[in-house]
């Protein structure tokens, strides 16, 4: 039975103060919720400050990007071994605002040089994933597909292009233990959640392209995650279905009410029939 896990991703949101004052207020609503694996990951500037206020609870620290070098000449970068230091034991790699390809409406974008100022690559994420695992960070691999992608019929292919890439050259244990987030371009930031039985089926076909790449073994301990205007509202649709082991939230993780509701209700829709030690009462 894999363990759901429930990210919340705050992007370029929140001061230190604003971030303390999300956690002392979070963690009395998410207290005694088990069986569920939490992730906060605030912005580079509030690691510490969050780390400090989540020692000794059940919730994980996560940033939001890494470079794959350990220190060295790389001006604006955060390696590795500083995202451990500060505790982090989470990394989202790949997210699609960091690829090279925004698919987003904002008109400074449409300039294509400034489209490209983050460049993502398939490769850059794969050096990123073999770092984070080196340093004993668990990777959470962003994939998904565009709008213009989808609507030619190449959601399939585009997900299992950068998976096969994200993952090159890790060993079975090493992929054991990533996290894999679908989340499709079109539907972060949007308001157009993917309906819940197509994300399970782009789920299901995560898993059974690392069933054929790594064996079923691995594939069925993998965590897949969807991604996408998740709110309170639709997280019990999407929870329900069997391929989908939690969620990265964007958004809906800023306010932290609306957050533990998602996290609690995934925690309840995942419970063994046979666990009744953590039973979610509202
Ligand atoms: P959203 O973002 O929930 O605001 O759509 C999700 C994400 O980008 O991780």
């Amino acid at each position: 039975m894999r363990v759901p896990v429930v990210v919340a991703n705050w992007k370029m949101h929140k001061t230190v103060g604003e971030a303390k004052a999300f956690v002392a207020t979070f963690l009395p609503l998410v207290e005694g919720v088990k069986g569920c694996t939490i992730v906060l990951c605030p912005p580079f500037t509030a690691l510490p400050a969050v780390g400090e206020m989540l020692k000794g609870t059940h919730i994980a620290l996560g940033a939001q990007d890494l470079f794959w070098r350990e220190q060295g000449a790389f001006t604006g970068e955060i390696s590795p071994i500083m995202l451990t230091d500060v505790g982090c034991t989470f990394v989202i790699i790949g997210h699609s605002e960091r690829r090279g390809r925004f698919g987003k409406p904002d008109p400074e974008l449409a300039d294509p040089q400034l489209r490209s100022i983050f460049s993502e690559t398939d490769a850059s994420v794969n050096k990123k994933v073999h770092a984070a695992l080196k340093h004993g960070l668990t990777p959470i691999i962003c994939v998904g597909e565009t709008l213009s992608e989808r609507e030619q019929g190449h959601t399939d292919e585009v997900v299992r292009t950068q998976l096969r890439k994200a993952l090159e050259g890790l060993t079975k244990e090493q992929v054991a233990q990533v996290v894999i987030a679908y989340e499709p371009v079109w539907a972060i930031g949007t308001g157009n959640v993917c309906d819940a039985k197509e994300a399970n089926r782009v789920c299901g076909l995560i898993r059974s392209i690392l069933s054929d790449l790594f064996g079923t073994e691995v594939s069925e301990k993998v965590r897949i995650q969807y991604g996408g205007s998740i709110t309170p509202e639709n997280i019990p649709d999407l929870a329900a279905q069997e391929q989908i082991d939690g969620g990265l939230v964007g958004g809906a993780s800023l306010k932290p009410d609306s957050f533990a509701t998602i996290v609690k209700t995934v925690a309840h829709a995942k419970q063994t029939p046979m666990d009744f030690s953590n039973l979610w009462k509202p």
